[in-house]
């Protein structure tokens, strides 16, 4: 069945690209989405003003600062609480049409329940919105981007499966006081990045080691809570809103080392991507089978009378499945793949049964797991289209990282070639992508990495109270871009 799916997908490829010429190759379609992104932590500052309640990154920086390589916090970051109309200025000189930024929870619910509304936070982001609309900038909003309010870790965090309904309730509100406004929603960012936080008392906030069983809890729990707000829109606001609702979900290029590691790759992206994709875009629903095979049978070897991943009832699979508009997507890199078990205690990454690991001739960046290989972009998106029925992709996130400096010649030769790999896949594959942002708009706090590692195509100056934004050589090639909608040569 996959083989003949494959083989079908190669053959509208190749009578697509009979067709495609040069120009076309390195021109955007019409109607395609262009712009940036952020993300509240990271940017926002404003960590305690105006009635916002606390979340698990300000209790990390500011209880376990050594975790943090600078040992700095988002406490003030960009202060895009109060520039947010700079963040808006650089949108609009770069002729940018999307604006993809995160909510606060805590500082719309400073609880973390519906019971206390912050009216400041509210009207913070309703100013954000009217001003980015005003400029002719669409806004995408991630509503949650890893800043839990500090209540809910409190009850457990994204294990107790109560967070499913508490989530629910934190995108209605969000529907109700935006959705008139907002046609673009993700869900969640990178549930898979947020599942391993459970998994490591050194790692991301909350940064709890409880291995082996918390990181699939919470993958549950995250499905679920996906699937509430899909339904719960589609029954209360879609028709008067028209919006779209996804979820932005990120996986790596896996490159087999020999003939003998593709099923490796192919178990390394069913854990990692599978896992949120089958249950909500595949037609079955569901969890990847070979993903449910392996952690009840590693489970039962190891004694557990039950299995570490929970099931869903069929009734939950049938209430998952299609709970998308479109599927949002971050790409930034690849692996390598060998067969083999890596870890010693319980965790996804040990259950998929796969070694990985770098090609030293891939560039590096400042990141130690960020390597440029703009041909595994163009792969993942034909996977991705091949394997859920060709949905439509938004590039939510695309990205390098550097030491800090205008002249990011690096990042421009980043961006351009991935550009170019996302084309060929537009017009040559047929993958029906239809926008794109750029991360980041500004360099900003880059979790665990602190301000040490830089995204931004605009520079900020962190030294400086009024946080000056400049923009890079990135800046002024992606303003090129989004002006002429194709890749200079
Ligand atoms: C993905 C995350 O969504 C974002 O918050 C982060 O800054 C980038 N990756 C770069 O690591």
């Amino acid at each position: 069945m996959r083989f003949q799916t494959v083989c079908f997908f190669i053959f509208v490829t190749s009578a697509f690209g009979a067709d495609v010429d040069n120009e076309t190759l390195v021109t955007f379609p019409d109607g395609f989405l262009l712009g940036a992104a952020t993300a509240s932590y990271q940017v926002e500052g404003g960590w305690d003003a105006d009635g916002k309640g606390v979340n698990i990154w300000d209790t990390l920086t500011h209880e376990r600062p050594q975790l943090v390589v600078d040992h700095s916090s988002g406490d003030v970051a960009d202060d895009s609480y109060h520039l947010y109309t700079e963040d808006v200025k650089l949108l609009k000189n770069m002729g940018a049409q999307v604006y993809r930024f995160s909510i606060s929870w805590a500082r719309i619910l400073p609880e973390g329940h519906d019971n206390i509304v912050n009216q400041a936070g509210i009207d913070y982001y309703n100013n954000l919105i009217n001003l980015l609309l005003d400029n002719g900038i669409q806004p995408l909003v991630t509503m949650y981007h890893w800043d839990l309010p500090q209540k809910l870790q409190d009850l457990g965090g994204w294990p107790n499966r109560v967070l499913a309904t508490y989530s629910e309730n934190y995108a209605r509100i969000l529907f109700k006081n935006f959705g008139d406004r907002v046609k673009f929603w993700i869900t969640f960012n990178e549930p898979l990045t947020f599942m391993d936080a459970y998994t490591s008392d050194t790692g991301m906030a909350p940064s709890i080691n409880a291995p082996g069983i918390a990181d699939y809890l919470t993958a549950h729990t995250v499905i679920l809570a996906h699937a509430n707000i899909y339904r719960m829109y589609e029954r209360e606001f879609k028709e008067e809103q028209q919006g779209k609702v996804g979820i932005a979900l990120n996986i790596q290029w896996c490159q087999p080392e020999t003939s003998d590691d593709v099923d490796a790759c192919d178990r390394y992206y069913q854990f990692n991507f599978g896992i949120f994709a089958h249950p909500i875009l595949s037609e079955e629903g569901d969890y990847p089978s070979v993903v449910k095979e392996r952690v009840d049978a590693i489970s039962a070897q190891e004694g557990f009378t039950t299995s570490r991943l929970p099931k869903f009832t069929s009734e939950e699979v049938t209430f998952i499945k299609g709970t998308y508009d479109f599927m949002g997507h971050n790409f930034y890199t690849a692996v390598m793949g060998r067969e083999g078990v890596e870890g010693g205690s319980p965790s996804r990454s040990r259950d998929s049964g796969m070694i990985q690991f770098l090609d030293p001739s891939w560039p590096e960046s400042a990141s130690s797991w960020l390597r440029v290989v703009p041909w595994g972009f163009r792969n993942t998106l034909n996977r991705i289209a091949n394997e859920y029925g060709n949905p439509p992709i938004f590039i939510t996130e695309n990205g390098f990282s550097d030491y800090g400096g205008l002249n990011d010649t690096n990042r421009v030769l980043y961006y351009t070639e991935h550009l170019k790999e996302m084309l060929k896949a537009i017009h040559i594959d047929g993958v029906n992508v239809i926008g794109y942002t750029a991360w980041s708009l500004v360099d900003n706090f880059e979790w665990l990495r602190g301000y040490s590692e830089r995204f931004g195509i605009h520079e900020v100056n962190f030294n400086d109270p009024s946080r000056p934004r400049t923009p890079k050589e990135s800046a002024k090639v992606l303003t090129e871009i989004f002006q002429t909608r194709k890749i200079p040569d």
